[in-house]
């Protein structure tokens, strides 16, 4: 347990003009790419493998272990593409990053591409954000300026470049195997697997997909060691990561600090609930996470230690909402999100979202049935598990949860519509 932040990645996000070359560079940027260029390609995935870093991106998949799945070099071209993806409802963390720090992911993406053997890497970024967009562009031209970018890397006569591909905003493409078949120019759909991307991804080529925050936490582990990360988190969940929360506390924002840090820590640092209310529930990692309630406080949010109290710590993303919100009407929302989203290639999730959102709208209208709840549950019972991807799986997550902690609110659905229960004025969120 801890109650220090460790800013590493946001250390100097609110310097002026933190996003450039020359404020990277004051602050130790590109001397971990000097002192990887001097390893051997094996000792910087040593490394990375060494500090047991989980993926950021959700799912925790360990990523020097991804980075050693990959099929080995046949004298082909293989690939890294970073997911940039980041549409999680709730997430937002990647995004400020690249926009506060874009050396960071830059610096990482040529380190990480040095060690898995790639020439040519690729930032695939969600459509909507053009700001993010026009930050990467100018920094990777910056880094190529710089000499760290092109066809003799630091001098060394290693290749790496960098593409910065702009999708066109569909949640699913931040799906590992849907964003290859975007970036291949085709509809984003997900990928049968296996083959995972590590044996046939990017045009059937070997490919590592890694989250931006995953990607930028590289040069870190490089310059200052993979024990230096293991040093901070818990045993299972080394080093640390950008917690973000929003909703009703008193200081929303971008929280840096080792996993394993509570809830309860976190609202402290952003200053308490706000003034005169108290916490309802939580999302642990974005609205495809069960919500948690006031007692999960003390769960540590690490990987095992949120599974284990019935949920995902996934991006982070810390939604908080106090009493004056209807629970019935935040999984309504998400639940037209899931419904909206759904790229409609399998049957389970296509149709059963869209039965979701009927039976949502009915209860937060005050026009549900008897048999609602029951049908709500059944429904999410026949998604989860038979979805072709994770998309159908996590519609179902705030739902079965929401219905455990707070089933009096659904059935009141039955009568009263949320917004007589819980009057949206008295909310700033719902
Ligand atoms: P997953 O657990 O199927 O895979 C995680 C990673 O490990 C993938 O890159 C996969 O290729 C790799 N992997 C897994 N088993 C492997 C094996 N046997 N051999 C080689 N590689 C293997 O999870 P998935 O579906 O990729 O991601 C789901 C997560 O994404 C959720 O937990 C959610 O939290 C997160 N998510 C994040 C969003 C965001 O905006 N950042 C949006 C939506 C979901
Ligand atoms: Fe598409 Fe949903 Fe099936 Fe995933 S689960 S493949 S998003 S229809």
């Amino acid at each position: 347990m801890t109650d220090t932040l460790t800013p590493i990645l946001t250390k100097f996000w609110d310097a002026p003009e933190s996003w450039t070359l020359a404020t990277y560079e004051r602050n130790d940027g590109y001397r971990a790419l000097r002192k990887a260029l001097d390893m051997a390609p094996a000792d910087v995935l040593g490394a990375v493998k060494d500090s047991s870093i989980r993926g950021r991106g959700g799912a925790g998949f360990p990523t020097g272990l991804k980075w050693s799945f990959m099929s080995p070099p046949d004298g082909g071209p293989r690939y890294l593409v970073v997911n940039a993806d980041e549409s999680e409802p709730g997430t937002c963390k990647d995004i400020p990053l690249m926009m506060a720090n874009p050396h960071a992911l830059i610096e990482g993406a040529i380190i990480s591409s040095y060690a898995i053997g790639c020439e040519h890497a690729f930032i695939y970024l969600r459509g909507e954000v053009v700001h993010v967009y026009r930050r990467l562009l100018r920094a990777v031209e910056e880094a190529r300026a710089a000499g760290y970018l092109g066809d003799d890397v630091g001098g060394k006569g290693v290749k790496v470049n960098i593409t910065v591909h702009a999708g066109a905003g569909a949640y699913i493409c931040g799906e590992e195997t849907a964003l290859l078949d975007s970036l291949e120019g085709r509809r984003g759909q997900p990928r049968l697997k296996p083959p995972f991307p590590g044996a046939a991804g990017l045009y059937a080529r070997p490919t590592s997909v890694n989250n931006v925050e995953s990607i930028a936490s590289v040069p870190g582990i490089i310059l200052r060691g993979p024990d230096w990360f293991k040093g901070m988190g818990t045993e299972k969940s080394t080093g640390f990561g950008i917690f973000s929360l929003s909703g009703h506390v008193t200081h929303p924002g971008q929280f840096e600090a080792p996993l394993g840090i509570t809830m309860r820590e976190l609202i402290e640092l952003a200053g308490g609930m706000r003034q005169g209310h108290r916490l309802k529930f939580w999302t642990p990692g974005g609205s495809s996470t069960p919500i948690f309630t006031e007692e999960h406080l003390d769960v540590p949010l690490d990987f095992d230690s949120v599974a284990a109290a019935g949920s995902m710590l996934g991006t982070r993303a810390l939604q908080v909402f106090d009493e004056t919100v209807s629970v019935v009407r935040a999984v309504s929302r998400w639940t037209d999100f899931y419904a909206h989203e759904s790229c409609g290639k399998c049957t389970p999730c296509r149709e059963g979202t869209w039965w979701l959102r009927q039976i949502m709208n009915r209860i937060e209208n005050g026009k549900g049935t008897q048999d609602d709840i029951d049908k709500l549950v059944d429904i999410c019972d026949n998604i989860l598990g038979r979805s072709f991807c994770a998309l159908g799986d996590a519609a179902t997550s705030p739902i079965t949860s929401a219905v455990k902690y707070f089933r009096e609110e659904f059935e009141a659905g039955m009568h009263t519509p949320a917004h007589e229960l819980f009057p949206p004025g008295r909310s700033v969120l719902f």
